[in-house]
């Protein structure tokens, strides 16, 4: 499946009734990219914050890339159920958004991040950008970029922002940063 992505046959069939699906997923990687910016920007990591931040939900990305293709050609009977489709989005697209980074040739790191960015205490030996894009995952959210998903905790009193040791002036601060770039942006996806 990672072969048939990557070699472009099925990112380029963009399907409408996904549209809008796969618009907000990007407004919501790009506003986490925004976030991660902002939040590790003081810091010095090797892989660029911002591009942590864009792509840790391709997997995401692909995978509906993939079902609406599937869908085209006249698979799934009359199409998929949209809860059953977005658990399956949710379930599979941090192992699916490494390997296709792998392939890509992009770092263990950026790997890491996309396979945990949802649970980065699992993550043995630690990774601390996967803690970093986890709240900018949560910045973005809470600044209405969402990409439709139900969070059971807050940014600035999320286990990563503990872990992180973030006080939440600094993630309110982020949260507004957010939106004012957003809506500065807003244009290009809309
Ligand atoms: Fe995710
Ligand atoms: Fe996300």
């Amino acid at each position: 499946m990672v072969d048939t992505v990557c070699s472009g046959s099925l990112l380029s069939r963009t399907g409408r009734k996904y549209r809008e699906t796969m618009n907000g997923l990007w407004r919501h990687s790009l506003a986490c990219a925004h976030a991660a910016e902002h939040l590790m920007g003081e810091r010095s990591g090797e892989e660029d914050p911002y591009t942590l931040g864009l792509l840790h939900d391709i997997g995401k990305l692909a995978l509906l890339q993939i079902v609406a293709a599937l869908e085209a050609k006249g698979r799934f009977d009359g199409g998929l159920d949209r809860s059953h489709l977005n658990a399956t989005l949710i379930a599979h697209h941090g192992e699916f958004g490494a390997a296709l980074l792998e392939k890509w040739g992009f770092s263990e790191t950026f790997q890491r991040v996309a396979r945990a960015h949802h649970d980065p205490q699992a993550l043995d030996p630690p990774c601390p950008e996967a803690f970093w894009i986890r709240l900018a995952d949560l910045v973005a959210k809470e600044g209405g970029y969402g990409a439709d998903v139900v969070e059971i905790e807050t940014a600035a009193d999320s286990l990563a922002a503990r872990h992180l040791e973030i006080d939440p002036a600094r993630v309110e601060a982020a949260v507004a940063r957010v939106v004012a770039v957003m809506e500065g942006t807003g244009e290009a996806l809309s």
